[in-house]
């Protein structure tokens, strides 16, 4: 099969979260299983250096009025895959990130930026002839790709199937009314069955809307849209489409995520050698300056910060397990609010708190070899790959009950490899992490738990045929 996969962040190239994670994994999975898949990402400054010599280029024209889109044909030299970059210097060459400026501020154009990028996703399988290479498959992800499924529908182009996996609603990516027309979409998918969304034009419900299968990153999470508590808006229409949408968890690339082979921790390790995990406990502390005591357990938190994250719980929660000798280290950026707090709780605990405000991707290895325990108390999830990188490390994630968090911890029963709660509350977090603090101190069923955690597989291996299920059953 043929498929172009589109996405707005991939690693090792960009990257601010899970998805970049996922479309630099998932393709290379499908391709190890012998599939021809192709990415397509915008060319944002300093993409070019990173990439293999450009092989051929696509002048696509002017078709927004903002300066030529080319088409840079390439692949990533790490893995191989190639990659199609779209280029527009007005659009995509800024110095700050792939969505937000220096302040955090999204950019005022983000509709016509990831218009046009998907525009030219679906131009491309559109029209074959200039590339030598007909899809079968476009996989968009999220909404800065959704737009594409638009395109397609009001080109009439029924020639290649769409897949959207939704791998965050609380981003919809909807715009004000008056920016409809720079979009060059036509006013009839205006609509409500359409890409109309609360009076705004959506880019992920024309994902959703004009795709032939929709795809969520867990299978909790596929049911929890459907309700209002977790839909964000889009409840109503999910469950008009909910004949094509399914939940297929994430996988890991354990090439990048292995204690046994990783080469950006102190020490590596495995289930024969788990005693040698305290090595970067240690080396974690000691970089921090935190007290060495390795009786007492050490907890952290690898996170974008944000409301989704549930880490304003923590931050009520902590000081009184602090208390108990309990050590803190939190790698992590975003909301100004929640920076601020834990700054202010490393000043009150200077000898037990280790707060790094930023974004290292090095560092985030480094804390999954060495912390006991992950924090993940969020109040949505739609997967979540960091309890999966930690239950490799041997690091217990303790998580609230929630989309993929529910689909992968658990913390009853022989496989038990992690601690949850349920409600979204500090004294939940406070009675689960105290839960957590007993067992500490019962090495053999911390023991335990840790060989169930690095024991499981949540390779792409394993999900890797229900994709191939899922677009073969759209092509025939
Ligand atoms: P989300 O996509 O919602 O942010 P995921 O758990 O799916 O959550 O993926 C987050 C990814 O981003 C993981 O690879 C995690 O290690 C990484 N990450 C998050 N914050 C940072 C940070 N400050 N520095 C380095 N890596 C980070
Ligand atoms: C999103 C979600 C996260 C998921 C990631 C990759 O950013 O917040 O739960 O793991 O996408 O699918």
């Amino acid at each position: 099969m043929k498929i172009l996969f589109a996405a707005s962040e991939i690693y090792p190239l960009i990257k601010t979260g899970g998805l970049a994670d996922v479309a630099g994994s998932l393709p290379l999975a499908l391709r190890t299983k012998g599939h021809d898949v192709k990415l397509i990402m915008p060319a944002y400054q300093g993409i070019l250096e990173k990439v293999a010599p450009i092989q051929k280029t696509i002048n696509l024209g002017n078709p927004f009025g903002v300066g030529d889109l080319r088409i840079l044909e390439t692949h990533i030299p790490e893995n191989d895959t190639p990659i199609w970059l779209v280029q527009c210097q007005a659009l995509y060459e800024r110095e700050d990130g792939p969505y937000v400026d220096k302040n955090g501020q999204d950019f005022e154009d983000n509709h016509l930026r990831f218009c046009a990028f998907s525009w030219a996703a679906a131009y491309l399988v559109s029209n074959s002839e200039l590339t030598g290479w007909q899809a079968d498959i476009l996989h968009l992800n999220d909404w800065q790709t959704g737009f594409a499924a638009a395109y397609l529908e009001s080109w009439k182009n029924k020639s290649v199937a769409v897949v959207t996996t939704v791998h965050n609603l609380r981003y919809n990516g909807s715009f004000e009314m008056h920016k409809f027309a720079s979009t060059q979409l036509s006013t009839e998918l205006l609509t409500m069955q359409g890409m109309e969304f609360y009076g705004r034009f959506s880019g992920l419900k024309a994902g959703l809307v004009y795709a032939d299968a929709i795809t969520t990153v867990s299978p909790s999470y596929a049911q929890e849209i459907l309700t209002p508590e977790y839909g964000d808006g889009l409840d109503g229409i999910l469950n008009v489409l909910s004949d094509k949408l399914t939940g297929i968890l994430n996988g890991v690339d354990y090439n990048a995520w292995n204690p046994e082979i990783d080469p950006l921790i102190r020490q590596t390790y495995s289930t024969a050698s788990l005693q040698q995990k305290t090595t970067n406990k240690q080396a974690l502390l000691a970089e921090n300056n935190l007290s060495t005591d390795l009786t007492k357990p050490l907890f952290g938190v690898v996170s974008r910060l944000t409301e989704q994250k549930g880490l304003d719980l923590i931050l009520e929660t902590l000081p009184e397990i602090l208390a108990q000798g309990a050590r803190f280290v939190l790698l992590g950026s975003g909301d100004k609010t929640l920076e601020q707090g834990f700054m202010a709780l490393q000043q009150q605990f200077p000898e037990q708190v280790a707060i790094r405000i930023g974004y290292d991707e090095a560092y985030s290895h480094r804390l999954q070899a060495g912390l006991d325990v992950l924090l993940i108390p969020s109040r949505f999830e739609p997967c979540g790959l960091t309890q999966l990188y930690a239950l490799k490390y041997g690091t217990l994630p303790l998580v609230r009950r929630t989309g993929g968090l529910a689909d992968t911890v658990f913390e009853e029963g022989g496989k038990a490899n992690g601690f949850h709660f349920q409600d979204a509350t500090s004294e939940a977090l406070k009675a689960c992490l105290q839960r957590c603090l007993e067992a500490y101190h019962q090495p053999e069923i911390w023991h335990q738990k840790q060989i169930n955690a690095m024991q499981y597989d949540y390779s792409w291996d394993k999900v890797t045929d229900q994709w191939i299920e899922l677009y073969s059953s759209l092509i025939q």
